[in-house]
């Protein structure tokens, strides 16, 4: 059949609160212009992002009930345990509330002043716990990476070269080398199994443990298989264990690929970090069976990891992903190839050529495409990153627009109707106006800053 279905039955709902045009022009003005200021009652399809916000299956309800409280030694943290360790084979597994919190412990250990941390490209929470402790977060990612029309097959891979001389340049100062799969600041682009392998084999001959950002490691994993020489037949979840198994540790928000709505862990092999590791996690997230976590969330957990690595399940994640951006690249809007694995990007910059980055044409379509359709989606350009320390202000290397897509949570009737939004959008483009921001405050300023429409 040509016809790639969702493979699954829906059992509950929730109902989506439909809004006219006009309520959410009013509503759009009442949140001074920012999204994430909108309740989310007032959103239609929401796409801020993909994480913790899937739908989980009734085996994980199930999971649910079944979870056990107790405070220590809990069956629903051997469960946990269990399935990570079925895929990703590291010795000590230490759960956390969420991904960040599994960073915040690692880089406690790992990081400080005067350290230098690569990876292809660090998520804004890793970076965010590498600076906070002094240390310097350094993206290495390939060229091809950074061009949003290159159409190289693993936009994710680690710049070995640079690598090379990185930790030659460096030396004692870096204390691990990371790579986050995918790639989601450079748009959710997989990292092949050759290029993990080659950069565990550079950080091992430099001595130094090799650390994966694992988040969307099952997306990644199907990607290998699609697009890499010799994988094609292999299970996913085959794919899954080449990866991490030449890793030293790895760090994990489950509300990712994990398929739950919270939670995440650290797993490493070194027994002396583990045990520093499992201290600071008492102190600050909770006992090593629950970390952070009810027993319940860890039952969530393991079930999703036996149903994340589904082709299936994967193949429809991607072709969604795939299929609005090549509705939206036949229209000419420009988008960011090949699609990413969590999210479809658009490049507000070259979409919007009439709005300058300094008034900010991601937000401009963000904006317009909450109005026209009810669609919340996240600016990614000016209005996140061109706050400098000193206090000027720059335009973003990009003015891109995400949307993120939530797992099993839309059907292919919603990834029609955010098409026809799109349609609706570029109808009125060369109407649209820039925005400039009235209010903001010192740090962060995207999450709550308040805008104005430029006429
Ligand atoms: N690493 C990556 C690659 C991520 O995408 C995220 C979160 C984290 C770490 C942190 O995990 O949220 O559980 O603390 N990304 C979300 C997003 C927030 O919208 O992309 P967390």
């Amino acid at each position: 059949m040509k016809t790639i279905i969702e493979p699954f039955r829906i059992k509950s709902v929730e109902p989506i609160h439909m809004t006219t045009r006009e309520e959410r022009r009013e509503k759009l003005k009442a949140a001074n212009y920012n999204l994430f200021a909108l309740p989310s009652e007032d959103v239609i399809i929401d796409l801020l992002t993909d994480s913790g916000t899937g739908a989980m299956s009734s085996e994980q309800w199930a999971g649910i009930m079944r979870g056990d409280e107790s405070y220590a030694g809990s069956p629903s943290f051997l469960r946990f345990e269990a399935a990570v360790k079925h895929l990703m084979p590291f010795e000590h597994v230490i759960p956390t509330h969420q991904g960040r919190a599994a960073e915040a412990i690692l880089f406690s250990l790992l990081g400080g002043t005067g350290k230098n941390i690569p990876s292809n490209t660090h998520f804004d929470t890793t970076r965010g716990n590498i600076e906070a402790g002094g240390a310097r977060a350094h993206d290495l990612v390939i060229e091809e990476g950074k061009d949003p029309t290159c159409l190289h097959p693993f936009k994710g891979n680690m710049n070995l070269q640079k690598l090379e001389e990185f930790l030659v340049e460096h030396g004692d100062s870096v204390p691990c080398v990371m790579i986050t799969i995918t790639n989601n600041a450079g748009g959710g682009q997989p990292v092949s199994l050759e290029n993990i392998q080659a950069v565990s084999k550079i950080a091992a001959l430099h001595g130094k443990p090799f650390i994966i950002d694992g988040c969307r490691f099952a997306e990644n994993a199907f990607f290998i298989k699609q697009r890499e020489d010799g994988q094609a037949e292999r299970a996913i979840e085959d794919i899954v264990r080449d990866c991490f198994s030449c890793a030293d540790g790895m760090t994990m928000s489950a509300k990712k690929d994990g398929f739950a709505n919270i939670g995440g862990w650290l797993a490493l092999n070194d027994p002396d970090m583990a045990e520093l590791a499992r201290a600071k996690l008492i102190q600050t997230e909770g006992f090593p069976t629950y970390g952070g976590l009810a027993g319940r969330d860890l039952e969530a957990i393991a079930q999703g990891l036996k149903e994340i690595v589904d082709d299936d399940y994967l193949r429809y994640r991607i072709r969604t992903n795939e299929y609005i951006i090549e509705r939206l690249d036949q229209m000419g809007i420009p988008v960011v190839k090949p699609a990413g694995g969590h999210a479809v990007f658009i490049d507000a910059r070259a979409w919007l050529k009439h709005i300058p980055p300094m008034e900010y044409p991601g937000q401009a379509v963000a904006a317009a495409l909450y109005e026209i359709g009810g669609i919340r989606s996240c600016e990614i350009g000016t209005v996140m990153f061109g706050r400098q320390p000193d206090g000027s202000e720059v335009p973003a290397a990009m003015d891109l627009v995400r949307l993120a897509i939530p797992r099993r949570t839309y059907t292919q009737s919603h990834a029609d109707y955010i098409v026809e939004a799109f349609e609706e959008v570029l109808s009125i483009k060369d109407s649209l106006t820039g925005y400039r921001i009235v209010k903001e405050p010192k740090l962060m300023r995207h999450f709550t800053c308040h805008f104005e429409p430029l006429k």
